[in-house]
């Protein structure tokens, strides 16, 4: 039975850098594609962001595929925060693992570092922090306004985030864990992380969790805004944002997958945006389905791309993003 999968292309540079995602899956074939319109120019047309009955929808797909949102002529973004927030929080999404892993040392912006210093991944908890929306103004507009907006913290949604780091720092061989807080400022909401993390660390005696050197990350478990921003500068560390994949994971349950990087507006339509973030995102989701083999691939035809500079200007190379998307399919096999 092949997977299905639903495909969300969204705005700016994603329908391009999916374009080239849906090309590599297909080459590798087993899976049944349904596209959805969802994005900005949908929300302008039709004033709808996600339709009724639409996260069930989703959910009776085996995994999703979403470029990015963000259009200039949507500036409260309120389209993406019910397409790509929405699904986070309704299909419970609470992990959001992004790898952060230097392909070739040509492309780190460290000195004398290598593949094998850079690998790591971030752990960021996907539906509660900064992000619930939860708060409101008061005089809004006026000189004496006053804006609100609530960090959530629960013990469940920490502990399971937490949890989950401790179960992917064992499948690793340097099998460290490093969460970032901010408890020293924080006093309330990041105590309970320390808490917390004390709390599951005692049932992995096996896994260490003091490492600060950034060869020595191995996995960083954070809240939503934190890792929102450390995933940032993590890409930066693999050659750029157009190089970042992540998962947004409810093991067990429908997931979604996407590059990192944003819809990056003024590249959009150009053949000039880096198709890599989408097609690593691709292998995090066939190897979330199973398909370890054919995530593999992936993988080593991105890395030989590389090493062959069949790559796009920002890292690079000379290539558009339909040619650098070929360079890849073509070196599946
Ligand atoms: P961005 O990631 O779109 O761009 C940041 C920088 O990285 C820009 O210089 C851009 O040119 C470069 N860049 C990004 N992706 C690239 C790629 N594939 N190839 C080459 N260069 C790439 O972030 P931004 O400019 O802060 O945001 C633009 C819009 O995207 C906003 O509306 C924002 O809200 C939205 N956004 C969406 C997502 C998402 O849907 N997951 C993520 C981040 C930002
Ligand atoms: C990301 C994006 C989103 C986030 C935005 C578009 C709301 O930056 O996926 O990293 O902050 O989570
Ligand atoms: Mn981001």
């Amino acid at each position: 039975m092949p997977h299905r999968i639903a495909v969300i292309p969204g705005d700016g540079i994603g329908p391009e850098v999916i374009a080239q995602a849906v090309k590599v899956i297909q080459a590798l074939g087993g899976v049944e594609l349904h596209e959805l319109p969802w994005g900005a120019d949908h929300y302008l047309a039709t004033g709808q962001t996600v339709p009724a009955n639409g996260y069930d929808l989703l959910r009776s797909f085996d995994a999703i595929l979403i470029g990015a949102l963000g259009d200039p002529r949507v500036p409260d973004n309120r389209h993406a925060r019910d397409i790509l927030l929405g699904t986070r929080f309704e299909l419970d999404l609470y992990v959001n693992y992004r790898p952060v892993r230097l392909l070739d040392a040509r492309l780190c912006p460290l000195k004398d570092r290598n593949p094998p210093d850079v690998d790591f991944v971030v752990l960021r908890e996907n539906t509660e922090g900064l992000y619930v929306g939860i708060g409101g103004r008061f005089k809004a507009g006026t000189v004496d306004e006053i804006a609100v907006q609530e960090e959530i913290n629960t013990y469940k949604g920490v502990h399971r985030i937490i949890r989950h780091a401790f179960e992917v720092a064992r499948t690793r061989t340097r099998r460290a864990v490093c969460m970032a807080d901010k408890s020293n400022a924080m006093q309330e909401g990041h105590a309970l992380w320390q808490r917390v993390f004390r709390e599951v660390r005692a049932d992995y005696t096996d896994v260490s969790t003091r490492h600060l050197y950034i060869d020595a990350f191995d996995v960083i478990v954070t809240n939503n805004l934190f890792g929102d921003i450390i995933t940032d500068i993590g890409g930066a560390l693999q050659g750029g944002l157009g190089m970042a994949a992540s998962a947004n994971l409810h093991p067990g349950r429908t997931s979604m997958f996407e590059p990192v990087h944003g819809s990056a507006p003024p590249l959009a339509g150009r053949d000039v945006a880096n198709p890599i973030g989408a097609i690593l995102s691709v292998a995090l989701m066939l190897e979330a389905l199973g398909r370890v083999d054919d995530a593999q691939r992936i993988e080593r035809a991105v890395e030989s791309a590389v090493r062959d500079d069949a790559v796009t200007g920002d890292i690079g190379g000379k290539l558009g993003t339909a040619a650098a998307g070929d360079a890849i399919r073509t070196r599946l096999a």
